[in-house]
């Protein structure tokens, strides 16, 4: 599909928790940016769906209020004709209410019996709303059009849970009417292995085992978790950050080439690529593989830190993880015997997200210059974010007289292209309005993630030794330095 071909049919778009944070700090700008791109034809509409009292002028102000600095007219229109319903979301009332406004949107605003619900509400209520919608008949389609739910983590709390709320979705909609979203899919960098893997014959050769001595994934962040301290409390680094966002960008960057690229084909070989991440099962290769720590008081005298304990909202003894380091190993034919190390953590050094390939040492010829001088490893370094971009780290000769090898850099930058970066809302509001599943998670890929992690959350629940801890800003506890240097490798230096 062009560019010019991405605009949405027509269609009511319903924001379920439409006066909550996530709908006022990304959706509404990311609807604004769409209208810009003149990817909202007048025949979209939007409906607001909370618990909190307002009136449809009310809420037209709230979606104006939240996106200043717009002259925008398709903007204009958009708020001007949005609509609200006001209700509980367990009410049939709210339903009721809702069907009558989805229908004088029908006749006024032509949106063609097409909805598309997005529950930006807490996560303990996508089943209600989704058995709700199912009982008051407005789950299904009429006729030719299209009704589809989009979701966002976290897609349950482990695999149970997820089966649960996966019964209670499936119970309204069928799968392929449900879209789930992880927005690390839709940045652009994320999107660009595959054009990287997949677009270039040069990079496809050297993609497996006989070139690749390990690969490593780091999402840092240097923030801690600020007022999200409760949401935090019960979830923690494995569930917020590894369990899906690290192991979709790992199933990409490793992965089969799909047969094409159409949406189930590259869902089936990520999903083929998780089922051959081997899950980390006895204890003793628990202990010895995955590492967790927590955050504790740092920085500098300027910059004092609290500790994680010290936030609000989180119990004084809590034992919840704020880091997590893991050695995974897949096993299929391309990445048998290649550690993946994964690292992820709030107060960290620096805010860097990146998946880098190792390459295996050259020989050792005689006399030549020994290891000292060139003991960084090539590397292909794919950079999410910040700074969206590639680079390739390989030995090249210092000049003079001597001969000393020292690491040189080929780097390519996103900012290069004249082009913007989309924001990962912006793609993935565009993705569901048009109806393309290619960067949302499949029922199938969510019960293999947590098959991945279930098996550590519970061990860590009922490990009597207390949790790791790291000053904010380091690059961790001490264990998680452990776990790959007895490889004899290092982690990557990203400060
Ligand atoms: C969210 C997590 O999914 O991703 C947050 O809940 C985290 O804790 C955020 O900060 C990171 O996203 P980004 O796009 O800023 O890297």
């Amino acid at each position: 599909m062009s560019d010019t071909d991405r605009r949405s049919p027509p269609c009511a778009l319903v924001i379920f928790g439409a006066s909550g944070d996530l709908t006022a700090r990304k959706l509404l700008p990311a609807l604004e940016r769409l209208a810009a791109y003149g990817a909202l034809p007048p025949e979209v509409a939007v409906i607001g769906v909370a618990r909190t009292p307002m009136t449809d002028d009310e809420f037209r102000d709230y979606c104006r209020e939240r996106v200043t600095g717009t002259e925008n007219p398709r903007w204009a229109d958009l708020t001007t004709a949005a609509r609200y319903v006001a209700g509980g979301y367990d009410d049939p009332a709210t339903y009721n209410r809702l069907s009558e406004v989805l229908d004088e949107c029908d006749r006024t605003a032509g949106t063609s019996g097409n909805r598309v619900y997005y529950f930006s509400t807490p996560p303990r209520l996508f089943g209600p709303i989704a058995l709700s919608l199912g009982k008051a008949g407005l789950s299904q389609p009429v006729g030719d059009g299209f009704v589809r739910a989009v979701i966002e983590k976290p897609f349950g709390w482990d695999e149970e849970s997820a089966r649960e709320l996966y019964s209670d979705l499936s119970s309204a909609f069928s799968e392929e009417q449900i879209f789930r979203i992880d927005h690390y899919l839709a940045k652009e960098t994320v999107q660009n292995l595959l054009a990287l893997r997949f677009a270039n014959s040069i990079f496809e050769p050297i993609w497996n085992r006989t070139w690749v001595d390990n690969v490593q994934v780091t999402v840092a962040e240097t923030l801690g978790v600020g007022d999200r301290g409760g949401f935090y409390e019960t979830t923690g680094a494995m569930r917020d950050i590894v369990q899906n966002h690290v192991l979709q960008v790992l199933s990409l960057f490793l992965m089969e080439p799909p047969t094409s690229f159409h949406p189930e084909a590259i869902r089936d070989e990520k999903v083929k690529l998780l089922r051959a991440i081997r899950p980390l099962e006895t204890e003793a290769d628990i202990a010895a593989n995955a590492v967790r720590g927590q955050y504790t008081r740092g920085g500098t005298r300027d910059d004092l830190m609290p500790g994680y304990r010290e936030e609000s909202d989180v119990d004084p003894l809590s034992h919840t993880e704020t880091f997590v380091a893991m050695r995974l190993e897949v096993a299929n034919w391309r990445w048998n015997d290649v550690p993946i190390y994964v690292r992820t953590g709030k107060r960290l050094p620096a805010r860097v997200t990146e998946v880098a390939m190792e390459f295996h040492r050259p020989p050792q010829l005689p006399l030549f210059p020994s290891r000292e001088h060139n003991s960084e490893p090539d590397a292909l370094i794919v950079r999410v974010q910040p700074d969206e971009g590639l680079s390739l780290r390989f030995g090249a000769k210092v000049p003079g007289h001597a001969f000393r090898v020292q690491k040189a850099s080929m780097d390519f930058s996103y900012q290069s292209f004249e082009e913007q970066s989309i924001d990962a809302y912006e793609r993935v509001i565009l993705d569901a309005l048009i109806g393309d599943p290619t960067l949302f998670i499949r029922a199938d890929e969510v019960g293999r993630c947590w098959k991945i992690v279930d098996p550590i959350l519970r061990y860590w629940e009922h490990d009597p030794r207390p949790i790791p801890l790291y000053q904010a800003a380091t690059w961790g506890p001490p264990e998680a330095a452990a776990l790959i240097t007895r490889d004899g490798r290092s982690w990557r230096s990203l400060t």
